[in-house]
């Protein structure tokens, strides 16, 4: 019998990446029946909200989505779908990991690092005011349970995979109440886990090192905003945001997504690198314990990269969305590629 996995087209770019996602995956023998219910913009004209009670109730039945970028609504009075998505499915942790990819060029060549940034609270809890005309406030709250709940998914992570060290990013030294919980939150759960070398940095340095030296580094783990901003840094190292894949877990759920926005500024026009939703659908192969499709599409996407010089223009090549696909596709299915 097919899985039901809920799939979320997304603005923008997202029913680009996301169809090229899904037909790779098809192709590669993943045997998925997908429940296509929008998020965002596209859901708006249809549900009346970025986030329809229907989709909430889709990922709870089927524990799992896939998920395409989606335009934040400005000034609507909206809180972000994202936010939204994250809260009410309690997807504490967003996994972000980063890695060097054969036959991309860049700086560094064996970058092999996991961004653990929580997804709940911080300056996104969405606690805004405006005090007076003129001055407004935005409320960052950082809690004991939050805190000590991510620190211990980072480190189970590293357990698991055999990371050595993990870095807990701050800004204690201004911020002693909010981050300075988060900091006692770290180091406490460290203490469980006297195999993994427990270090602190404040994020600022933290940007400096991971541009100077980013082998230091094996998982991260900071708040919401740090997590954002380092991990879009991260992805500029291994090729940008065209190629870096995440995934939103929970106790209960998971969405996986790739790490970019649903870029406005070349939606529609065939020019968007599906590679970061492709990764983020390896990892939900594998969080399926689908490993053996995971490896076919991993390796497909591996041999394009690394054989031939098919490449979307944010890597420098002249590929369409489409030809790319068709390439990896004709890859999976010994078929060489036209492009
Ligand atoms: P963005 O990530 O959409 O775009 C930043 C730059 O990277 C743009 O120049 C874009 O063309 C390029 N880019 C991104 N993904 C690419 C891809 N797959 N292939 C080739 N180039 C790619 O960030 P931006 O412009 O700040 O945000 C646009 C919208 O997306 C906003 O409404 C934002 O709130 C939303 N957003 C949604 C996210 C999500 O749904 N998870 C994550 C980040 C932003």
């Amino acid at each position: 019998m097919k899985k039901k996995i809920t799939l979320i087209p997304g603005d923008g770019i997202g029913p680009e990446i996301t169809k090229a996602a899904t037909r790779i995956l098809e192709v590669a023998g993943a045997e998925i029946e997908w429940e296509v219910i929008p998020a965002g913009l596209n859901a708006m004209s249809q549900y009346g909200q970025p986030v329809p009670d229907e989709l909430l109730e889709s990922i709870k039945r089927n524990k799992i989505a896939l998920k395409g970028p989606i335009t934040t609504i400005v000034g609507k009075g909206f809180s972000s779908a994202n936010v939204t998505l994250r809260k009410q499915l309690g997807l504490y942790a967003n996994l972000r990991p980063v890695r060097s990819i054969k036959g991309i060029e860049t700086r560094y060549k064996d970058i092999n690092l996991v961004i653990v940034r929580e997804n709940t609270e911080d300056l996104y809890s969405g606690i805004e005011h405006i005090i007076a005309p003129g001055v407004t406030e935005s409320i960052k709250v950082i809690t004991q349970l939050a805190s000590t709940r991510i620190a211990k998914f980072a480190f189970e992570f590293a357990r698991k995979y055999g990371r050595k060290t993990v870095h807990a990013v701050h800004k204690a030294n201004i911020m002693k109440l909010t981050d300075g919980m988060f900091l006692d939150a770290t180091q406490e759960v460290a203490k469980s886990y006297p195999e993994i070398a427990y270090k602190e940095i404040i994020v600022d340095n933290c940007a400096m090192q991971m541009v100077m030296n980013p082998n230091q580094f094996e998982v991260l783990v900071l708040t919401n905003l740090y997590g954002d901003i380092i991990s879009d840094l991260c992805a500029g190292l291994v090729g940008g945001l065209g190629v870096v894949p995440g995934a939103n877990i929970g106790d209960e759920y998971a969405v996986f997504e790739a790490v970019h926005g649903s870029a406005p500024d070349i939606a529609g026009k065939n020019m968007a690198n599906p590679l970061a939703i492709l990764f983020s659908s390896i990892m939900m192969l594998r969080y399926l314990g689908w490993n053996e499709i995971a490896e076919r599409v991993n390796f497909a996407v591996s041999s394009i990269l690394e054989t031939t010089d098919i490449r979307t223009r944010d890597l420098g090549g002249t590929a369409s969305t489409t030809q790319f696909t068709e390439a990896i596709l004709g890859k999976l299915t010994g078929v060489k590629s036209p492009a």
